[in-house]
């Protein structure tokens, strides 16, 4: 049964879908990976011609148990689904991506609860996404993240060009962005096997 990894919050715009492509690309030649995009929109399933990763659409998740891919990546819509308890049920990590922001910590207060009531807060983390170079916000927010009881990644993904470029090249080839995106990596698969 395939590892399932869930990205989500409910804020638009936060690098839900970018993360959960270069995460899946990190793993591409390790491992047998597939992306589910939940998303209508679909950014992931309509540029899945640039990507050597198998992508498919909210179908796929009936016979999601029965895959044969050993890590499944779920992007989800930038809004509460109802089906986000479910997924979060499914989930062996659930990773909330972030910016250092104040309306963006607020709005994470909606996606925390579900992931309360289902019982998930142990599989899941926060990781902070385009950090701007030379600012003390990140640590201001991640004290005020403590209220949470929610594990913050150690990972911080750095405000990059390579992340927005990723999507059309295939994954990264910068330096720094590679190194991030596979340490981050490597924490949700900490998570996984917690
Ligand atoms: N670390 C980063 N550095 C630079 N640009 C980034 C980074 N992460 C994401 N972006 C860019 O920010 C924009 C939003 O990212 P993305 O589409 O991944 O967010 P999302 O949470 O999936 O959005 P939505 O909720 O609308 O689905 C995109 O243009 C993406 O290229
Ligand atoms: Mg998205």
């Amino acid at each position: 049964m395939p590892k399932i990894i869930l990205t989500t919050h409910q804020k638009g715009g936060v690098g839900k879908s970018t993360l959960t492509f270069n995460m899946a690309s990190t793993l591409r030649n390790e491992v047998k990976t597939a992306i589910v995009d939940l998303d209508l929109q679909g950014s992931l399933y309509k540029s899945r011609a640039n990507s050597e990763i198998p992508v498919f659409t909210s179908e796929y998740l009936n016979q999601i148990q029965s895959s044969d891919f050993d890590f499944i990546f779920i992007d989800t819509p930038p809004y509460l689904t109802d089906k986000l308890p479910k997924l979060c049920q499914m989930a062996d990590a659930i990773l909330i991506p972030t910016k250092a922001g104040v309306y963006d910590l607020l709005a994470i207060e909606e996606t925390i609860k579900i992931i309360k009531q289902v019982g998930k807060e142990d599989k899941t983390m926060i990781v902070f996404n385009m950090v701007k170079p030379n600012t003390t916000l990140t640590a201001e927010m991640r004290e005020a993240l403590q209220n949470y009881d929610i594990p913050v990644a150690n990972t911080h993904i750095s405000d990059l060009v390579a992340f927005t470029r990723s999507s059309i090249h295939n994954g990264i080839t910068d330096a720094k962005a590679k190194n991030q995106i596979e340490e981050l990596t490597m924490e949700v698969l900490k998570l996984v096997q917690k």
